[in-house]
């Protein structure tokens, strides 16, 4: 069942979503050379736990981070570990707030230093997939235009969208209905209503959409080794358009 928030209840989550937004521009800050990636996902639970809230996704299904952070061929759901961050790699951070009751969910993908032409092309091209995602969107849009429009821009540039993972609705769970895909037919899906909070997160990779998850059980890489690049935020569908509020 989607659930349709109130006007109160995205109030409430406007502070863990804003957390989520500023966090994520901090790791921008800091990001670099040498660090590793479990440096990364300390400055993401400092950062959160500093700002009062929770970070939502340290424990979730026992998964053993604030941060997933998530490294050239690794997909999503990269575990922070000794990895040390390389000029010339692309890293995926993908972080969640849990406060007021709500949780706020997004991700950015940073490039440490210079990075290929077809890194930076990636990069580039998803977080454009998320901005083609929302372009008409609004109240009575059918769910899987979003794909639709997510899947165009990707594949017209080359690249392949991750098929594994999706958006999902948020509030005071942080997956929630519906599920929220990537890739689909223009004018099926349910008809989004206003009020109704989803994380709107292109997963696009450089080569094949395949991917396996490694034996640690949840860092997911492409099957071919070619980088991929992730952009998430959490939008209110609104009568008329969308609020981005992460962003
Ligand atoms: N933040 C992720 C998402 O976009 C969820 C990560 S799974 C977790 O849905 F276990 F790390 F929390
Ligand atoms: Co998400």
């Amino acid at each position: 069942m989607i659930e349709v928030k109130s006007e109160a209840e995205i109030a409430l989550m406007r502070e863990p979503t804003a957390i989520v937004r500023d966090c994520l521009s901090f790791v921008g800050e800091k990001i670099g050379a040498g660090m590793t990636t479990k440096d990364v996902d300390r400055l993401v639970y400092d950062f959160i736990k500093a700002s009062g809230a929770e970070p939502s996704c340290l424990g979730y299904c026992g998964y053993p981070a604030s941060a997933c952070i998530s490294v050239n061929e690794v997909v999503v759901h990269g575990i922070p570990d000794d990895r040390v961050i390389e000029e010339g790699d692309i890293v995926s951070v993908d972080l969640c707030a849990y406060k007021n009751g709500f949780h706020g969910d997004g991700a950015r993908t940073f490039r440490i230093g210079t990075v290929s032409p077809e890194k930076d092309k990636l990069v580039r091209v998803t977080e454009e997939c998320f901005f083609q995602g929302i372009e008409g969107l609004k109240a009575g849009t059918p769910l899987y235009d979003i794909g639709y429009r997510v899947q165009k821009h990707a594949e017209s540039n080359g690249f392949s969208v991750i098929r594994a993972y999706t958006g999902h609705g948020i509030g005071r769970e942080m997956h929630e209905d519906p599920a929220v895909p990537n890739v689909g037919r223009r004018g099926t899906g349910v008809r989004l209503e206003a009020g109704t909070v989803i994380c709107i997160e292109p997963m696009i990779a450089a080569g094949t959409f395949r991917v396996k998850v490694l034996p640690d059980g949840w860092t997911a890489v492409t099957l071919d080794g070619k980088p991929a690049a992730h952009y998430e935020n959490t939008v209110v569908i609104r009568e008329d358009g969308v609020e981005i509020l992460t962003l």
